[in-house]
């Protein structure tokens, strides 16, 4: 039934419109509310990987590279609101390894909100992370826009208690194609603090969810997986605007499930290949999928670097920094008298990645 309007009311109406037309542009904005999302810039670092070996230090390769990203974040104009930092800082989660990430990082110029990866976890259960890094999860709203940041790297307490040493457990959790890791997940503890923490939040309230590996599913056998992804996508799925950015894969990868919009972070150390190319399965990975457009994502110095995220009305768009490593590809292969293309014919023929280091 259509509400009939009095004089009265009409001419109270017309007076709100006139006094909101005429305020200065600053007190229209105030007055919209606090969950007005504005305009903002953020970066986002991930997978840096830094390698700690035995009598050799720290592998320089992996420092140059996330030194090189945050050289970049400090030179940006207008600078970032604040920088994240998406997980896998360590190779094998050592102390020695988290201090001097700690060390490397404490040149960026501002504020830094961090995402634990399995690589720094999997050592001391997230011990030295948490003390002396950051809370795993949280979040924090920034300019009307609601941030989550969750750990979604967890996995079964059998699968922890399985293995005699921490190191054992680290190391069985670092590789890639490994028959004896276990799937990630987040967890029901954390779903529930999901549940909990975005019940405060507006359904129209634009929502960036951070976490190391990707909350759906890619390819079980490289644990490019969460195994819980949809109980995670369920609490997400009421909120008009869901963005999830996560590391993990190192490759650049685009998806959408419903209302969630997915973004994949490169990696400062390598790329990894697709799934769907090393290992010829096409149905193994969601269709709607869109891989990153690079020469050969096998070697370990292409596509790799950071982003620039713009949050624009609620929305992000992600501004890949993809590195040209390729004149480093063709000299190395000159040098050790490789024809330049025989990387892109021949696997077997690339170029051992010590002699990077
Ligand atoms: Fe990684
Ligand atoms: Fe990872």
């Amino acid at each position: 039934m259509k509400k009939r309007i009095t004089r009265r009311g009409f001419l109270k109406r017309s007076a709100v419109a006139t006094a909101v037309a005429t305020l200065p542009l600053g007190l229209i904005e105030m007055s919209w509310g606090k969950d007005n999302p504005q305009n903002f810039t953020f970066a986002y670092i991930s997978d840096s990987h830094l390698t700690h070996i035995e009598g050799k230090k720290f592998v320089r390769n992996f420092d140059k590279g996330l030194k090189r990203a945050i050289t970049e974040c400090n030179f940006m104009s207008p600078k970032p609101d604040f920088v994240v930092f998406g997980g896998d800082l360590a190779q094998l989660g050592k102390r020695e390894e988290l201090e001097h990430g700690l060390d490397i990082m404490s040149g960026l110029r501002q504020p830094i909100k961090w995402v634990i990866g399995e690589h720094d976890y999997y050592l001391d259960l997230g011990n030295f992370w948490q003390k002396n890094i950051s809370k795993t999860t949280y979040s924090f709203q920034h300019k009307g826009v609601h941030f989550v940041v969750l750990n979604s790297i967890l996995t079964n307490s059998s699968w922890i208690k399985r293995w005699k040493s921490p190191e054992e457990r680290m190391n069985n959790m670092a590789r890639l194609d490994n028959p004896n890791g276990s799937p990630f997940m987040v967890g029901e503890e954390q779903i529930q603090w999901l549940k909990k923490d975005l019940a405060r939040v507006s359904k129209d309230t634009p929502v960036v969810v951070m976490s190391h590996s990707p909350l759906y599913k890619i390819f079980k056998p490289w644990n490019f997986w969460t195994d819980d992804a949809e109980k995670v996508q369920a609490v997400l799925r009421p909120f008009k605007k869901v963005t999830v950015l996560h590391g993990h894969v190192h490759q650049i990868l685009y998806n959408q499930i419903g209302n969630i919009t997915f973004q994949a972070m490169m990696s400062t150390a390598w790329p990894w290949p697709y799934p769907v190319s090393y290992v010829q399965k096409p149905n193994q990975i969601p269709k709607i999928t869109v891989f990153m457009n690079r020469a050969d994502p096998f070697h370990e110095r292409d596509a790799t670097g950071w982003s620039v995220l713009n949050l624009e009305n609620g929305r992000v768009t992600n501004h890949y920094k993809l590195w040209e490593n390729q004149d480093r590809i063709l000299k190395y292969n000159e040098e050790l008298g490789y024809p330049v293309d025989s990387i892109y014919q021949d696997r077997s023929k690339r170029i051992p990645s010590q002699e990077h280091y």
